[in-house]
């Protein structure tokens, strides 16, 4: 192609379509590495599965990376769930309390958004639990259900090792929260003794759950295909409908359905090295950075919370090396947090040949000459940041769809970067069709509040099977 530049045709960088020809050469070179080819996203994929299987078999579980909980929860809904319910949501950036009113068919909801302060999010557990009590009073209290002992779901996303369906044993932390005394305890207990000090609300503690699940049955209330659960936020994990027999790790009596949802925990995976190879010098800097650094490493290449910084570093070395805004503006990307995956989303939404959002974005934040060629090499950081992403995800779908072997799945998907990002859903769907074997139909639906009525489903499904059994 005579008009071809040098650095597209340069056989070494491959020929993407999806490159501007305007990138700067050596920032192409270098953003190389987050390009990863369909070949490398097989060998991932393999890892992820052989993985997966040392979670849930008895004789490997205990050093596996990727935990694959069992969930407790068998059955998925099936349209009759009624009730009103409360629901509590902890393990983002805020912290949710829920009324959901199921009829059948459709849903109501209340909530109200408390944030956790850092001091509370790193704080003794007490302090944690106590502030989780004093929230869902003053939501009960505002609602007018002060003296009704309601049912209670606790969505709780963080690792779990769940006893029973109201007993889980936190692991350990993850996304920046660090409280003191509750690893190795049993959250409901914590959430039932917090309560207990207040002496003013009453509730009945009907289900723990991490919000994949929710997610998964959130999905599953609209349609009955529903097999997967995925998270894309702050933090990123799956679960799966998994066959009973397969989950050594589930010593319980077959209720009927022959399944168990599995928490796969899979923001460890890469944990013991095995990703290393795909990981990158800005990936061990976000790490390096972090209070849980050389753990949740998939997580750390995925997830709204450590894709900002990744930008971030990226920007800070283009500018270091004179290739970004004339060498200048290095002290306004050198502190942590600076660039945030929302404005990395919001970069991405200028449609090709425009610089507007991405220009405006820069000068907020207080870079006075940005030239056309910085908007393009910024977009391009933006994009190789959110399309290995984006494959990775597919990936952990394609993995978990191969290995159930159904014909068609549904995935329920959650998740700020899954929800706001203008093109991570086409990406996803884009690269699962090029990996997944073609027999195998698929559709990503978007949960709506999964982690809320995810909460109530569970603690519905479970009030109707006790029904049934009696
Ligand atoms: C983290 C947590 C996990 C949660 C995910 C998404 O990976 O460990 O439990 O599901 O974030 O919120």
């Amino acid at each position: 192609m005579s008009t071809c530049r040098s650095q597209i045709c340069n056989p070494k960088l491959g020929l993407d379509d999806w490159i501007d020809p305007k990138v700067t050469l050596s920032i192409r070179q270098e953003m190389q590495k987050m390009i990863l080819d369909n070949e490398t996203l097989k060998v991932i994929s393999a890892l992820l599965l052989d993985n997966i299987e040392r979670g849930l078999k008895k004789d490997t579980h205990p050093k596996s990376i990727v935990k694959c909980f069992p969930t407790y929860v068998q059955d998925l809904p099936d349209g009759t769930e009624k009730g009103k319910f409360l629901a509590l949501d902890l393990g983002g950036t805020n912290f949710r309390v829920l009324l959901v009113e199921l009829d059948g068919t459709n849903c109501n909801i209340e909530s109200k958004i408390f944030a956790v302060p850092l001091d509370i999010m790193t704080g003794p557990g007490e302090r944690l639990f106590d502030h989780i009590a004093e929230c869902l009073a003053q939501f009960a209290f505002e609602q007018g259900v002060m003296d009704i002992r309601l049912p209670l779901g606790f969505t709780w996303s963080f690792p779990l090792i769940q006893k029973g369906l109201t007993v889980g044993i936190a692991e350990r932390w993850t996304k920046g929260f660090s409280c003191s005394g509750v690893i190795g305890n049993d959250v409901v207990q914590l959430l039932n003794e917090a309560i207990a000090r207040r002496g003013d609300i009453k509730i009945d503690v009907c289900a723990i759950l991490n919000d994949t699940t929710g997610t998964l049955m959130s999905c599953a209330y609209r349609n009955p295909d529903t097999r997967v659960g995925l998270i894309l936020g702050t933090g990123t994990n799956g679960c799966y409908v998994e066959k009973q027999k397969n989950a050594e790790m589930f010593d319980e009596p077959d209720m009927g359905s022959g399944n168990v949802i599995i928490n796969m925990e899979m923001g460890a995976f890469g944990d013991d090295g095995c990703l290393d190879f795909i990981r990158t010098d800005i990936d061990l800097a976000v790490d390096a950075q972090c209070i849980n650094a050389g753990r949740q490493l998939h997580e750390k290449l995925i997830s709204g919370m450590y894709l900002g910084e990744m930008v971030r570093y990226y920007i800070l070395k283009f500018i270091n090396r004179g290739l970004l805004f004339g060498g200048k503006g290095a002290d306004l990307f050198s502190k942590q947090e600076s660039f945030s995956t929302k404005e990395m989303t919001q970069v991405e939404m200028d449609s090709p040949g425009s610089y507007k959002i991405i220009r405006e974005i820069l000068t907020k934040i207080g870079l006075t000459d940005v030239s056309d060629e910085d908007c393009i090499n910024v977009r391009f950081i933006c994009e190789c940041v959110s399309r290995r992403a984006a494959h990775l995800a597919a990936v952990v779908l394609v993995t978990v769809m191969h290995k159930m072997g159904e014909k068609r799945v549904v995935v329920g998907i959650d998740g700020s970067v899954y929800k706001y990002h203008p093109h991570v859903r086409r990406y996803m769907i884009q690269k699962i069709r090029e990996l997944l074997d073609p027999s195998i139909k698929f559709d990503l639906m978007l949960s709506e509040d999964g982690s809320g009525i995810g909460a109530a489903l569970v603690a519905a499904v479970a009030a109707r099977k006790r029904r049934e059994m009696q």
